[in-house]
This record gives structure tokens, C-alpha cells and sequence, in this order.
């Protein structure tokens, strides 16, 4: 998820484009850049860390021209260097590129690129792109920019925004989107690109948005934008009534709110490219052999709160499918004990930010006795990400709000590939059976837009629930594993009292506490404990307990015992707590809203908790 900036126009651009940059900076970033063309040459500046040192190496360069574009980096491939930062450059300097996405198959062209004689100076995958943009212009004189562009992402798969500038037609600026945001503001006389509207509310309400596979071509006096086959495409600008405040949050009200709608996006982009047809996983940064992990005797998972939630739903995958037995230890109480790690042992540490401290010292302790390290995280290069032998990124983007929702869901889509890794690796999950699931896997991210379009449902049940002091969740195997999560969600931001309890628990001493109109949600999706399920809620209805549901479409069943039932599409059991889990964060979310508090930054917690 990174910032996108572009000028062209009459006045000097460095300015405009580093003020946007700091407006996107709530997007986070790790390195940032620009590209600035005057006198037909192109100048570019590039800074690792905070934007305040780019903005003085750009500064001190004097860099001068009317026509620029400028990035902030989240980095995805490659530690966040300066090496690594946008714009990046094809052989000559001529042709810079800048880049928000993946680029899938930025190997298999990188080596092809370097075998006709391209010399890389990044270890990123944008830098695919320069060269090839490159050799497209090569290719004969008088090549548009626009056509080089398209012969280059032609060859490229992957989400993507890119931003191209070429030194030999300073007249124009080249984007693309597939996938990635990109916004045109049309200024008098000037025109402006921006990953986010934020960027561009300093300059011009009117924009134009850009969808999936179009190029647009920005001139001083304007924008065209066509299809990728180079159709016209017409649309009108559309004015921008937001304030600045809402601009950033994407016109929700909350951080929160914007992140858990982001999910669907963010789960696609953690199975970008790392997924086939056949079954096969092909997990980047992930350097364990066949033979290590047939090796394994057992697996341990170590993280805290929302991570370790997600842990928990990594422990029966891993079971279920590599067949190898699997410990979840909460990171501040596997230091404290004597835990039986061996060389033998896999620690799976799942960590949003990468800078738990709690979770830093569990991975410490495992390294002394031998344990390989495989880091889950959102964050490259930190500090789990370095002491770790191998880092599956969950590519969330930057999660902003306190209480986790879209880096929770990637982690479990994280895990999912890591388990059918495992599995076919160890032979334990047969190529049909991987196959199957992936098809269901990549089937979430749609399915994930199906629950959030039922928001209103929630949004109702929130009113009823508002004024409500204790509340329930209950479900057996991975339903307790999501209910755990959902419980975490309503009690970090609404301040209401919950507990999370495998079903078969209750009777044995909390049913004491479920009285008339005690609200209890019940998760009913693991069709194998269903009936079991059913009983427990029984239980809770004798007391007067106020049943709400979170079940599958079709189940039918479900509606004789639950008031209330919350949906979500059908999807392998398996799989069912990435979906179960959306309808209990919105109502913690609308909950908390209705109780008046405030959401982002719930009181008395911190995004990163770097202390024991
Ligand atoms: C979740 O909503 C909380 N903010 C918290 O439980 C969090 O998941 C925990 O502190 C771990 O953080 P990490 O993923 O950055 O390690």
C-alpha cells in the first residue's frame, strides 16, 4: 500500500508533490521518492525512513521542473533501503517508474531482462517495469510513451498503479491501474495524480477516477484516459465534497471502519501470486526445503491478542492438513515455563507489527533451543521480520486503528497457504483436495464483499445490543477460535464485558452467569460439532438467553433456535472463521459508535505494545 504522487503544469512541481506525499503519509510507508523533470532531464531523489529526510535531500538538490512524480513506499519485495525506494529507473535514467501493487512475475521477466543485458539496481519488482518500458520505447522512433506503457504491463501480471515519466516527452505523465487506486485532479492549467484523495483536496475538488485496466495520459491541460487495448474511454469529473478528515479515512467515519472494509482487497493481495491452479503454494520469503519439514515433529505458534487468535485458527489447519501436531502458546507465557521447543520444532510467531515485545522474546527463547523461526507480519523489516529464518508477509497494507481487523483476516488467509504448504509438502493433503480448497480460498475475497454488504443487519442489531453489560460467544473447534476474536473486538473498543467460550464449556460454570436477555452469539459453521452446537444453545435458551447466530446461508435449521441470525456465504469449514468473523467486528465497531467512543484509539491501549 504505498502513496502515489504526480504533477504536470506550470508551477514547480518538487513542492506540490512533497506536500501530497505528507498527506498520504497515514497510509504509512518505510522509504519515499521523487522524480522531477526539467530541461529535459530527469532528476531523481530517494530516502529511506521518514519523509522529512527526502524532503531534505530533495530540497538541498534544488530539484527544478514543472513536471514530477513522487512515491512513498510500503515495501512488499526488498527491505526498505534507498536503493529500494521509488522512482525507479531503466538503463539510460530516461524512463522512471513508480509503482503501488505487485508485479507477480517480476522474476521470471527480471531474469529474461538481465539475460538481454539490463542491469537492475533494486531488488524490486517495479523495476521490471522501467526496463521493459524501455526496450518498448527501443523499438522503433517516435514510440507514444502511452504504447510503450502498454506493451510493458502487457507482460506484467499482478495489481498494480504505475506512474511512468519519460525524459524524451516531457508532455505528459503515463498511469495505469489494475487494481491499485489512482485519482486524476484536473487543476486550470495544471493536472494531478494521487494514489488518495487527500493528496489533492489542496489543488482541485474536481477528479477523475480511474477503474481496473485503464491508461491515462495526463498533459498540462488535462487527462485522456482509454482501455488498455487503447479504446477511449469518456468519463465525467466528479466533485469531491469531503473534508480533509474524512478524505483520509476514505470517507468513513473511522479508521476501523475503512479497514475492515478494505479486507476483501487486502485478502486478495495476501494470495497474489502464490497460489495455482494445481494445488501449488509458492510462498516468497519462505526458504525451508522438503526435507526440513519432514524433519518436523511439531509445530509451536506463539503471538498475543488478535494475532494469537489468529494462531489459534493456524493450529487446526496445520494439524488438519500436515498432519503434524501444533502447540499455540501465548507469547508472554512461553518464556515463563520450560516449553519443550526442539530443533525438530517449527515456531510459526504471528505478529501484526513485528515489534511485540512479548512475541520478540517467545521467538528469542525458541531460537535457543534450536527452533527455526517463520515470521507471519504486515510489516517489512521489522524486527520479527529480521530474526526470522523465513517471512510470510500478509500484505494488509497499514493498519491504522488500535483494535486489528484486516491484518487478523490476512493472517488467517496467511496461514491457510502456509498449512497447504505444509501439506503437500509432507504429502498429508492430496494435489486434488489442495486444489479444491485453493479454488475456495480464492473464492473469499468476493465473499468477504457479500457479508460487508450486508452491514445494515448489523448496524440494527448494534442498536439493541448497545445499553448491554456482559456479552456471549460460543462455538466449537474454529468457531471458538473466530469467537475468541470476535469477543477481543467488542471489549477493546465498546468497553462492554464479553467472554469467548467453547460451547461444551458453558455448563460446566459460566451458563450461571446467562440470564433473561443475556445476549450470546453462537458460531454454527463447523458442520461436524453442529448438532453439538445446537444443544449448547438449547442450554442458553432455557435461561432466557438472547440467541444471535452467525451461520452459513441455507442453514435453515438454525432460525428454530436463534432470534437473530447473522449470515455469510458457504465456503469450506474450514475457511469459515475469514468470513464468521466480519459480521461480530462491524458490531463491535457499531457498538462502539453508538456508545460514543472513540473507535481508533480505545482507551488505555496502544497500536504496538513494545514493552513485557
Ligand atoms: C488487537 O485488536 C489488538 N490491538 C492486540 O490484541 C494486538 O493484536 C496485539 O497487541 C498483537 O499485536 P501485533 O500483531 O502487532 O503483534
Amino acid at each position: 500500500m504505498c502513496g502515489i504522487m504526480g504533477y504536470i503544469g506550470h508551477r514547480d512541481a518538487l513542492p506540490i508533490l512533497l506536500d501530497g506525499l505528507r498527506r498520504l503519509e497515514y497510509r504509512g510507508y518505510d522509504s519515499a521518492g521523487v522524480a522531477v523533470l526539467g530541461n529535459g532531464h530527469i532528476e531523481v531523489r530517494k530516502a529511506a525512513g521518514k519523509l522529512a529526510r527526502l524532503t531534505e535531500v530533495a530540497q538541498t538538490a534544488g530539484l527544478l521542473g514543472s513536471v514530477g512524480i513522487g512515491h512513498t513506499r510500503w515495501a512488499t519485495h526488498g527491505l526498505p533501503t534507498d536503493q529500494n525506494a521509488h522512482p525507479h529507473s531503466d538503463c539510460t535514467g530516461s524512463v522512471v517508474v513508480i509503482h503501488n501493487g505487485i508485479i507477480e512475475n517480476f522474476l521470471s521477466l527480471k531474469e529474461a531482462l538481465v539475460a538481454r543485458g539490463h542491469t537492475f539496481r533494486s531488488d524490486t519488482d517495479t523495476e521490471v517495469l522501467a526496463h521493459l518500458i524501455e526496450e518498448a520505447l527501443a523499438a522503433g522512433a517516435g514510440v507514444p510513451l502511452e504504447e510503450a506503457v502498454r506493451r510493458a504491463v502487457a507482460q506484467a501480471s499482478g495489481a498494480y498503479a504505475i506512474v511512468v515519466l519519460c525524459s524524451d516527452q516531457p508532455d505528459r505523465i503515463v498511469a495505469v491501474r489494475q487494481i491499485s487506486p489512482l485519482i486524476i485532479g484536473l487543476g486550470r492549467d495544471e493536472t494531478i495524480l494521487a494514489s488518495d484523495i487527500p493528496a489533492l483536496l489542496a489543488h482541485t475538488r474536481d477528479v477523475l477516477i480511474i477503474e481496473d485496466g485503464e491508461l491515462a495520459v495526463l498533459t498540462r491541460r488535462g487527462a485522456t484516459i482509454q482501455t488498455l487495448d487503447g479504446a477511449p474511454v469518456r468519463k465525467a469529473p466528479v466533485r469531491i465534497t469531503w473534508d480533509a478528515e474524512m478524505a483520509e479515512k476514505g470517507g468513513y467515519a473511522h479508521f476501523m471502519l475503512k479497514e475492515i472494509h478494505e479486507q476483501p482487497r487486502a485478502l486478495q493481495e495476501t494470495m497474489m501470486g502464490r497460489l495455482d491452479a494445481e494445488g501449488r503454494v509458492e510462498l516468497d520469503g519462505v526458504a525451508y526445503t522438503d526435507e526440513q519439514i519432514r524433519a518436523l515433529q511439531k509445530v509451536w505458534v506463539t503471538a498475543c491478542g488478535t494475532a494469537y487468535h489468529a494462531g489459534l485458527f493456524g493450529r487446526w489447519l496445520i494439524e488438519h492438513w500436515a498432519k503434524l501436531p501444533v502447540e499455540p502458546d501465548l507469547a508472554s507465557e512461553l518464556r515463563y515455563r520450560d516449553p519443550l521447543i526442539t530443533p525438530q520444532t517449527l515456531t510459526v510467531a504471528i505478529s501484526q507489527s513485528g515489534e511485540t515485545a512479548d512475541t520478540l522474546a517467545a521467538v528469542r527463547e525458541a531460537r535457543t533451543r534450536g527452533s527455526r523461526i517463520l515470521a507471519v507480519t504486515n510489516v517489512v523489516g521489522s524486527t520479527l521480520a529480521r530474526e526470522a529464518d523465513d517471512v510470510l508477509y500478509v500484505r494488509a497494507g497499514p493498519e491504522i486503528a488500535v483494535a486489528s481487523s484486516k491484518a487478523y483476516i490476512t493472517m488467517l488467509a496467511a496461514q491457510a497457504m502456509l498449512a497447504l504448504d505444509l501439506g503437500r509438502r509432507r504429502e498429508t493433503i492430496t494435489p486434488p483436495r489442495a486444489a479444491a480448497l485453493i479454488q475456495q480460498l480464492k473464492a473469499l475475497p468476493a465473499k468477504a464483499q457479500e457479508v460487508l454488504n450486508r452491514e445494515d443487519v448489523v448496524r440494527r442489531l448494534a442498536e439493541r445490543l448497545a445499553a448491554a453489560d456482559h456479552v456471549f460467544y460460543i462455538g466449537r473447534g474454529l468457531d471458538y477460535a473466530a469467537a475468541m476474536e470476535g469477543s477481543l473486538k467488542l471489549k477493546e473498543i465498546s468497553y462492554v464485558h464479553s467472554e469467548a467460550l467453547a460451547a461444551g464449556e458453558l455448563k460446566h460454570g459460566t451458563l450461571a452467569l446467562v440470564t433473561k436477555g443475556t445476549p450470546v452469539f453462537a458460531l454454527v459453521t463447523q458442520r461436524h460439532v453442529y448438532e453439538k452446537t445446537l444443544s449448547n444453545i438449547q442450554e442458553v435458551k432455557a435461561r432466557g438467553g438472547d440467541v444471535i447466530a452467525v451461520a452459513y446461508d441455507g442453514d435453515e435449521e438454525i432460525t428454530k433456535y436463534a432470534g437473530t441470525v447473522l449470515r455469510i456465504p458457504r465456503t469450506d469449514d474450514m475457511l469459515a472463521p475469514v468470513l464468521a468473523i466480519i459480521p461480530l467486528q462491524l458490531l463491535a465497531y457499531h457498538v462502539a459508535r453508538l456508545r460514543g467512543n472513540d473507535i481508533d484509539q480505545p482507551r488505555n491501549l496502544a497500536k504496538s505494545v513494545t514493552v513485557e
